[in-house]
């Protein structure tokens, strides 16, 4: 099995000379330092809403955008598959795509039942720069998943547990049957990072995609907070 592009001898400089890190201690340390700095930011960059309750429109813009982004990630990961050369993130990244496009189903079927829908719905320009230009814009797999499957899909299994627990049983009876598929993406991407991120040179590309999918994200749950007020919900 091959190597991801930019991993093997030669790849990048700097981060070369220092020594990698044993590959499952340093996915257990980028998953600590996210959770840490989550706990820093505001209750509006940690969950969707902030702590509310959600229901009513607010309800109906979380779905509306969620709804989108299922479909999205669906999207960008099955542009991807034509360049996947590791066997074992192929498998596991076309199960996600069919698990992606099952959650764009169920929200969205949801959302319709509650009166609302996408016809008309508009993202906010944080949401295409994280969800349309961020995440598709990996370079390999291994740049891919760690933006997507570490901080993409760990902050949604994070979003979701804080909403368990603020939304409507119908609604809650939807996330249930969303949170294990979100939680074997995390393990995928776990899966990816523990085997190919072996050199300090991708640990630190890595690294530089977590860090960044994490700010954009916060950027992105600010602009739902914002989208609510102009909404007056
Ligand atoms: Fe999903
Ligand atoms: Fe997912």
């Amino acid at each position: 099995m091959s190597a991801p592009a930019g991993t093997g001898p030669g790849a990048g400089t700097g981060p070369m000379e220092q020594p990698a890190l044993d590959p499952e201690a340093f996915y257990d340390q980028l998953v600590a330092e996210l959770h840490a700095r989550r706990a820093t930011v505001s209750a509006a960059e940690q969950a969707f809403g902030a702590d509310r309750p959600m229901m009513g429109a607010e309800l109906l813009e979380w779905l509306c955008f969620q709804a989108w982004y299922e479909r999205e990630a669906a999207a960008f990961i099955g542009a991807w598959l034509r360049d996947v050369p590791e066997q074992d993130a192929f498998y596991g990244l076309t199960k996600q795509v069919a698990d992606e496009g099952t959650h764009f189903h169920l929200f969205a079927r949801h959302l319709e039942a509650l009166g609302g829908s996408l016809d008309t719905w508009v993202p906010e320009p944080e949401w295409v720069e994280w969800v349309q230009v961020f995440y598709p814009a990996g370079r390999d797999t291994l740049e891919r998943v760690a933006a997507h499957n570490i901080a993409g899909e760990l902050g949604a299994v994070n979003a979701f547990e804080g909403l368990l627990t603020r939304l409507p049983a119908d609604t809650v009876a939807v996330l249930e049957k969303v949170i294990p598929d979100e939680r074997f993406h995390v393990a995928l991407g776990r899966m990816v990072v523990t085997r190919y991120a072996t050199t300090a040179e991708a640990q630190a590309r890595v690294r530089a995609r977590v860090e960044e999918a994490f700010r954009v994200a916060q950027l992105g749950r600010l602009a739902f907070e914002r989208r609510l007020q102009a909404l007056g919900a």
